[in-house]
């Protein structure tokens, strides 16, 4: 059985293949020379098996969470207020993505990396959303795209899942539609739930690989991933999903002000990176950098 893993020192390997031996095949515990593919993916939730993914915006980024394990990148367009300083993921342009995703491939050995259609991109139809993704496929390297809707989208996902380009869908919350949703938790009360659920199976019939599931109540989460065979990836989602899925700002703690309460924050990045700024500011100041051993005769 293929066996996959961020392994890339002899050490890593190692602790990667005797991972392997003791749990059996996993998504990121045993041995590989590839990326992760959608299959895999589909493999995983056959095994019942759980995976991060995290959203990614350069590649040096990236190639640390690849080095790291982590089997998929997303990257969202959550760069638009994580990356770019734009308030929402709304301007986000295809442009960008395209170049922020080919930064992102070009940093990993083995993640799969997806790249999000933005606002505007594949609203108009299926022949706007193919001309997009194939633009990601070919320009980017991505492996897969991502974009939001289920019924809304489906004539989308056919056209892109039939032209061979994988596509991930995104229900609940979807920042997109941000002017008329707002932030607030989806798929509250039967019929809203039920609608999800609908979304949910015909995102799965159109030849979605997997369905992000954003802000939704943890019972409906659990309900969705029972009902399809296909992955489900929650945030702010609860614990009964196939994968989850953080913006990678939010849970390094790079992200300024509040973040969400689904957020588990890892790491206190902007603290570090502030008193690093600062220490380099007062050693110039004081003129104690460059000391001699970073200087050249
Ligand atoms: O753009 C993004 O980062 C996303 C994730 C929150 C799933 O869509």
């Amino acid at each position: 059985m293929t066996q996959i893993s961020a392994a890339h020192t002899p050490a890593q390997e190692q602790a990667a293949q005797s991972s392997s031996k003791t749990s059996g095949a996993s998504l990121y515990g045993g041995v590989t020379t590839r990326r992760v593919t959608v299959r895999d993916l589909a493999a995983a939730k056959e095994r019942g098996e759980k995976w991060p993914m995290l959203t990614a915006y350069d590649a040096m980024t990236a190639s640390v969470f690849d080095e790291a394990g982590i089997p998929v990148l997303l990257v969202g367009d959550s760069a638009g207020n994580c990356h770019l300083g734009y308030e929402t993921t709304v301007p986000v342009t295809l442009d960008e993505i395209a170049v922020l995703s080919a930064a992102v491939v070009r940093g990993t050995k083995r993640a799969l990396v997806i790249g999000d259609l933005p606002f505007g991109s594949y609203q108009e139809g299926p022949v706007q959303a193919l001309r997009s993704a194939t633009r990601l496929v070919k320009e980017a390297g991505v492996g897969a795209v991502k974009l939001e809707g289920g019924e809304r989208s489906l004539p989308q996902t056919e056209l892109l899942v039939s032209a061979g380009i994988p596509v991930m869908s995104h229900l609940g919350l979807t920042p997109q539609s941000v002017n008329t949703m707002g932030y607030r938790v989806q798929g509250r009360g039967d019929e809203d739930a039920h609608r999800l659920l609908r979304d949910a199976k015909a995102a799965q019939d159109a030849g979605a690989f997997g369905v992000v599931l954003e802000l939704v109540p943890e019972e409906l989460a659990v309900e969705v991933s029972r009902s399809l065979h296909i992955p489900t990836i929650g945030i702010g989602a609860g614990a009964g999903c196939d994968a989850q899925v953080l913006v990678w700002t939010d849970m390094m703690g790079l992200t300024s002000g509040k973040v969400p309460r689904f957020v588990k924050q890892y790491a206190e990045l902007r603290s570090v990176m502030g008193d690093a700024a600062r220490e380099f500011a007062s050693d110039v100041r004081g003129a104690t950098f460059p000391a001699p051993e970073h200087a050249f005769h």
